[in-house]
């Protein structure tokens, strides 16, 4: 090999690895920034939904704005220890079949007049998104 043919085969190896390297590393932007975006609005959504929902419906004008409770319905804040998913759909399809349970008598008294509405009309898909959020408070 003559002197002008090492430095050819070296100077086409580092081509060779810089273009290999820029390759490598603009397949990772390219597939990791959509993705990560993707999943960020698609949480954020998820939490807007439940929450529109839980507006949309009119829980709020019982419940509080945030849920935070009001003198006409408890907070719905620490449900998470009361109930399961399933439960917690079931309830809110059939709110009166509860109301043996302790702190359903206590509600009895305390919200004399107003009575948790059924909502075994609403798509129970829609019933989960809201047990989710709310057990996730
Ligand atoms: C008309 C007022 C009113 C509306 C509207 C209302 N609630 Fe209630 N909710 C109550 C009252 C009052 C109680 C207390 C229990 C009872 O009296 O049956 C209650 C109880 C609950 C409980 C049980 C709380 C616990 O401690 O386990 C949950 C969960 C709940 N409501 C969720 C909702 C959701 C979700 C919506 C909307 C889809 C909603 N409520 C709409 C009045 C209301």
């Amino acid at each position: 090999m003559t002197n002008a043919q090492k430095w050819l085969t070296a100077f086409l190896g580092i081509f060779l690895a810089l273009f290999i390297l820029g390759r490598i590393t603009q397949k990772e932007e390219t597939f990791s920034l959509p993705e990560t975006y993707a999943e960020k609005t698609m949480q954020s959504n998820q939490e807007l939904d439940a929450m529109s929902l839980i507006r949309q419906t009119g829980c709020v004008s019982c419940h509080g704005q945030n849920l935070e409770g009001t003198k006409i319905a408890p907070a719905l804040t620490n449900i998470k220890d009361h109930w399961t998913r399933d439960g917690l759909i079931n309830y809110l399809r059939n709110p009166s079949s509860y109301s043996g349970d302790e702190r359903f008598k206590e509600y009895k008294i305390k919200y004399k007049n107003i009575v948790m509405p059924a909502y075994n009309n609403m798509d129970v898909k829609d019933l989960g998104k809201i047990a989710d959020f709310l057990l996730e408070k």
